[in-house]
């Protein structure tokens, strides 16, 4: 019996040493240790021989199987190390090719002009200030000097969440907001980018849109100083050649109130389609603050005056990059988005 497994061994060695791949070698581990394997075998009739006998075979038995699995092992770390060189060798790698280039998101065009606007402004030396877009009715009308029935609040007819609570038709509210945490602190110099909403919807009006509110409150802040900041800012935007024009207007918060009219980007104040042949196009409205609003913020309109402005960021976006229709902002076509 031991003769046996020194042969079986012997024999073993040589089939493991010329397996030349993972499969040979696996056909091999069923033949010899497998469940009706020759070695599984072997041990098994282990159960006929004589004690003295057994004890013997078992132990030679068992190295040997062991042997075979260490054995087994090795080879297949060999074969697998072989295959692995075998396939780097034919597996030819060109880094000098181009990747594949990643799909690159951009900023919105609305985000743009709005980063823009806000960079201007900063440079000026104002801050941000922000409010919710969710407004109760006293800060998006009522401080603003728009009372229940006040014909004014006919265009800025907007979503109604409740009676008192309403989404901002405009970034006005943040005026009063931030007067009341500043006051009587001067100077206050903000602008207020956000988020307004209405009832409108066509080709140049949109139910959302983005307002870029402006304040100032100091001593003695006068017309000329909101003029000066917004000729600045209109040359800043729009170029140093474009001209601007101040028209009287009416908002219940300021007094006197304008509104500012730019040259026709297109056509430089000859007259075309898109400034309806007058040359001009509007863009902002603006006025001092009205001293009513300045009390309701809890400044003493005798002490302190103000001015304000706010602009629709779309209609600028509109005229900046010759958009005509105001809905492709949030249509979200690829198409239209890549331009920027
Ligand atoms: N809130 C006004 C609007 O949305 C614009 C405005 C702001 C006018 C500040 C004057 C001063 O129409």
């Amino acid at each position: 019996m031991l003769e046996k497994i020194r042969v079986i061994a012997n024999s073993c060695k040589d089939n493991i040493a010329r397996t030349s791949s993972l499969e040979e070698l696996n056909e091999f581990r069923v033949r010899t240790l497998g469940r009706k394997g020759e070695i599984t075998r072997l041990l098994r009739g282990l159960k006929e021989l004589n004690a003295e006998e057994r004890l013997a075979v078992g132990k030679a038995a068992n190295e040997l199987k062991e042997n075979l699995e260490k054995m087994i092992a090795l080879r297949n770390e060999e074969i697998s190390i072989q295959q692995m060189e075998i396939q780097l060798l034919n597996e030819k790698i060109d880094v000098t090719l181009p990747g594949l280039p990643g799909q690159r998101g951009g900023k919105h065009p609305l985000t743009l002009i709005s980063e823009e606007i806000r960079d201007i402004f900063c440079g000026m030396g104002f801050s941000i200030a922000e409010g919710p877009e969710i407004e109760s009715d006293y800060y998006n009308f009522e401080a603003l000097n728009m009372w229940r029935d006040h014909p004014a609040r006919d265009m800025q007819d907007t979503f109604y969440i409740n009676d008192d609570i309403v989404l901002r038709t405009h970034t006005s509210p943040v005026q009063v907001r931030t007067m009341e945490k500043m006051a009587p602190q001067t100077p206050v110099k903000i602008i207020v980018p956000g988020k307004v909403y209405r009832k409108d919807d066509d080709a140049t009006h949109s139910p959302m849109f983005t307002q870029v509110e402006g304040l100032v409150i100091d001593k003695a802040i006068t017309f000329g100083n909101l003029k000066g900041t917004l000729i600045m800012f209109a040359q800043k935007i729009f170029g140093e050649d474009v001209r601007v024009r101040y028209r009287p207007s009416f908002f219940p918060f300021t007094e006197p109130s304008a509104e500012m009219d730019i040259s026709c980007v297109m056509c430089k104040g000859a007259g075309c389609r898109v400034c309806s042949h007058t040359g001009w196009l509007e863009i902002l409205g603006a006025g001092m603050v009205n001293p009513r609003v300045l009390k309701y913020g809890g400044y003493d309109p005798e002490a302190v005056s103000g001015f304000a402005f706010g602009m629709g960021v779309e209609r600028i976006a509109m005229l900046k990059y010759g958009i005509n229709d105001l809905r492709l902002f949030f249509d979200n076509d690829k198409r239209f988005l890549q331009q920027f």
